[in-house]
């Protein structure tokens, strides 16, 4: 286990944001993780993994622990189903590609979707109408106090739309380190309820859709609208979307009747910030480095040597403009470092 000094993150952050670590470490086995979280002499310990859901705004001043934890087993088997345990170092696309070619239904429609494994409870990552609660069945975490290693099953887990107990609660207090999940062998129960994923397949004359062509049906889908980190840093959804109760829906769709959104209850509705934000005038503008994205405006971006401060101060002004707007507060999807 080598402590590098000054390290640079900007391959760590899928924003490509170039922040540096005061000190790094590389963890891949538990037993490193629970001797780093033991080393006194570095009290300040900050835990990195896919660096697919944040905004880092300066240098961290820290012990920067990237969790690199390997390896996906299959640990129990019934008729219909399989439950596998995966580490949390494990990239999420690369597992999505695993269970398609074992024929393990579930996590075809969350294709595509950048970051890991480990991170993927924390704000219940979903996209194309599944969310990782779906498929969830506990994961292990350690205590970052006791350096014990819980079990939380779904219910402990209290997931909600992007959020968990990771993101509340537990913040802070827990490192996760497995994910099992529960997935189909046979009979798979498609999800292709969402329109995007209907009208893909019928462009592609695909009438009986396995669970390899919804997969390459949404990769299809998020290729055309979102752009891939590797080209170009970003971090998925910047915002989450706005969720109004129902006397404000009704006056927001009075005011606007075309806008889209999804209601979620009879008393919940939830608008497409990418639509605000667009209709603010803020899709495809680029400020410096700091950038909208063209096709998908709840995605900030940066177009190389963006610092984490200007793309924040873009966020401040997309807010405070939609704020001005609707009179709607949209709130920040990735983790603000800083
Ligand atoms: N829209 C616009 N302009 C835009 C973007 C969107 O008018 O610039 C409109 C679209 O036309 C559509 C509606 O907004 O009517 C919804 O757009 P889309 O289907 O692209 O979904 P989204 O609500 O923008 C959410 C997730 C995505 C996920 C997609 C598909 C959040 C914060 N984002 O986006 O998740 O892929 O649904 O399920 O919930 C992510 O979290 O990083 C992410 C990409």
């Amino acid at each position: 286990m080598e402590i590098q000094e000054n390290f640079s993150l900007k391959d760590y952050n899928t924003f490509g944001i170039d922040a540096k670590a005061r000190y790094y470490v590389e963890i891949t086995s538990i037993e490193e993780l629970i001797h780093a979280l033991k080393l006194d002499e570095y009290p300040d310990k900050f835990i990195i993994s896919g660096g697919s859901n944040m905004l880092i705004t300066k240098d961290i001043n820290a012990l920067v622990m990237h969790i690199n934890l390997k390896g996906i087993a299959v640990i129990s088997e019934e008729d219909k189903a399989v439950i596998i345990e995966v580490m949390a170092g494990e990239n999420w696309h690369d597992l999505v590609l695993w269970s398609l070619s074992h024929n393990y239904g579930g996590l075809e429609n969350l294709s595509l979707i950048p970051g890991n494994t480990g991170t993927a409870p924390i704000q219940n990552i979903g996209a194309y109408g599944v969310e990782l609660k779906d498929v969830f069945h506990s994961c292990d975490a350690m205590n970052i106090a006791s350096t014990l290693i819980e079990t939380f099953s779904k219910k402990a887990c209290k997931f909600g739309y992007r959020d968990s107990f990771f993101k509340n609660e537990g913040k802070g207090k827990y490192i996760i380190t497995s994910v099992r999940l529960r997935l189909s062998k046979k009979d798979h129960l498609l999800n292709t309820s969402y329109g995007a994923i209907d009208a893909e397949l019928e462009n592609n004359r695909i009438k009986n859709p396995s669970i390899q062509d919804v997969s390459n049906a949404v990769i299809a889908i998020r290729q055309r609208k979102l752009p891939d980190p590797n080209e170009l840093g970003n971090s998925g959804s910047f915002f989450k979307n706005p969720v109004l109760g129902k006397s404000e829906f009704h006056e927001f769709e009075k005011a606007y009747p075309n806008a889209p959104f999804y209601s979620i209850s009879d008393e919940e509705y939830k608008i497409p910030a990418g639509w605000l934000i667009e209709q603010c005038g803020y899709k495809g503008k680029r400020v410096g480095d700091a950038g909208v994205h063209k096709n998908q405006a709840l995605v900030l971006v940066n177009y190389g040597n963006a610092t984490g401060i200007e793309i924040l101060n873009l966020a401040n002004e997309i807010q405070e403009s939609v704020f001005g707007k609707f009179r709607i507060k949209i709130l920040p999807e990735v983790n603000i470092i800083g």
